[in-house]
């Protein structure tokens, strides 16, 4: 409106950068915020390290992206950082790298080089304690410090961009920096980040995402192997056709997909070791549900989003679903990728298939319950005709819960049952 005043009121730089570093992450999740970074920067090689050193204890993590121009870092160094994003570009708000860094360090470096012709090194530090000093915005150009040469000789050879933690204050307070504690809380916290970037980026790692190879991620010099919650390679998996919903999007619509897995029980799983692997970091009752995942990186890993509740007899029960980001919206993506609520609407038509997931599972938990009584012998069908018998009870129970609703697959089985009760035993309905 013309004529109106107006007063500009930035906000304090020392106060809005110290909340600012409470807003949920921990280590391995402030960790991963950076891979997504350098993910979208087209890299196919992430090293992250971790180096105990006493009062000097760093972080770094490096990739061998497109880095950046001096333009192009000083705008990341930004708090909401200015640029367009493509549609499936993992970052969003333009924070990661600030509130991912400050939320385990003090002190944030970003080293990089664009291309092998331009042998330019680039170096800006973002530092707590000169913004609660100065109460200004304000970034530094070319840092020095062990942990800055060893990430600047990262990139003698080859462009890309390293991001080096130093001051690590919430990672190892003051009186422990120096002592064993603060080491062993270091090399625990990097083995609960291998475990949590081997889950969250087990596409990117295979290999599985269209358009990309393979990205290699190493921990500390050690390749992740990717954590695939639906162990794909193990055959006596019951996998449901996927399912597609179009949910209203910003300008349009966009599709949600949803595919059910049941997995093996311990007693049919390939070996024991692969059993406790597929486990995951919560274990098999807590891994159950929902592994959300967003432009093919993972947002949420399991639990039903209050579709229902963990339940020990569906803990064999896991389905994936796939959202763009032109639904981050709706889904309520967090800044620290750590959350998303499920849109009413996708709420709704999850619904029936997840309890027919559900009632598949609850099955195969029951089966394996049984296994050990059954011997195949009194002239009874074969040990492994038995298990052929019940596979085909499996799929007839899948097939028949494609059309039916719940309540008519309940009836037609207990008629089968009391027409055909052997059968019905034999088929385990
Ligand atoms: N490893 C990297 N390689 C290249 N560019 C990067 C890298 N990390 C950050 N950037 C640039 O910095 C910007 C800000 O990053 P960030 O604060 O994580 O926000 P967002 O990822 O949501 O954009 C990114 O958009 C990107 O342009
Ligand atoms: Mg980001």
């Amino acid at each position: 409106m013309a004529g109106t005043k107006t007063f500009e009121v930035a906000p304090s730089a020392a106060r809005l950068t110290g909340s600012l570093r409470d807003i949920g992450y921990d280590f391995p999740t402030a960790v991963a915020d950076l891979v997504d970074n350098s993910i979208t920067a087209g890299s196919s090689r992430v090293n992250v390290y971790t180096q105990f050193e006493p009062n000097g204890s760093y972080v770094l993590i490096s990739d061998d992206g497109s880095g950046m121009t001096e333009t192009g870092l000083i705008e990341a160094l930004r708090f909401g950082s200015r640029r367009d994003y493509q549609t499936n570009e993992l970052g969003r708000f333009g924070l990661g790298l600030k509130t991912g860094s400050f939320s385990q360090c003090r002190k944030l470096t970003v080293v990089t080089r664009t291309s092998p012709k331009q042998r330019v090194i680039r170096v800006m530090t973002l530092d707590l304690n000169r913004i609660a000093r100065t109460d200004r915005w304000d970034i530094t150009a070319n840092e020095s410090s062990p942990a800055i040469e060893r990430a600047k000789g990262f990139l003698r050879e080859s462009p890309g961009t390293v991001v080096v933690w130093e001051d690590l204050d919430r990672v190892l307070p003051e009186r422990y920096a120096e002592n064993g504690w603060g080491r062993r809380r270091l090399r625990t916290l990097a083995a609960k980040t291998s475990e949590h970037l081997a889950m969250v980026f087990h596409r990117f790692i295979a290999g599985d995402v269209a358009g990309r190879g393979e990205v290699v991620i190493c921990v500390d010099d050690e390749k992740l192997r990717p954590w695939d919650p639906f162990a794909p390679e193990e055959g006596e998996r019951t996998v449901l056709s996927e399912q597609v919903f179009e949910v209203e999007a910003e300008g349009g619509s966009s599709e949600v997909r949803f595919r059910g897995v049941v997995l093996p029980s311990r007693d049919r799983f390939s070996s024991l070791e692969e059993f406790e692997r597929l486990s995951g970091p919560l274990k098999w009752n807590r891994q159950q549900g929902l592994y959300i995942y967003r432009a093919n990186r993972l947002v949420q890993h399991g639990g039903w989003s209050g579709l229902r509740g963990i339940d020990e007899h569906m803990k064999l029960a896991r389905a994936s679903i796939d959202f763009d980001t032109d639904l981050d919206e709706a889904f309520q993506i967090n800044v620290a990728k750590m959350s998303v609520e499920l849109p009413p609407a996708v709420r709704q038509m999850l619904e029936r298939p997840v309890q027919e997931l559900c009632v598949l599972a609850d099955d195969a938990y029951r089966r394996s319950a049984n296994t050990g009584g059954r011997t195949g012998s009194n002239g009874k069908p074969s040990k492994a005709s038995e298990t052929a018998l019940r596979d085909v009870g499996i799929a007839i129970k899948a097939a028949m819960l494609d059309g039916t609703s719940l309540p008519e697959f309940r009836a037609a089985i207990a008629t089968l049952r009391e027409r055909n009760p052997e059968l019905a035993e034999q088929l385990d309905l």
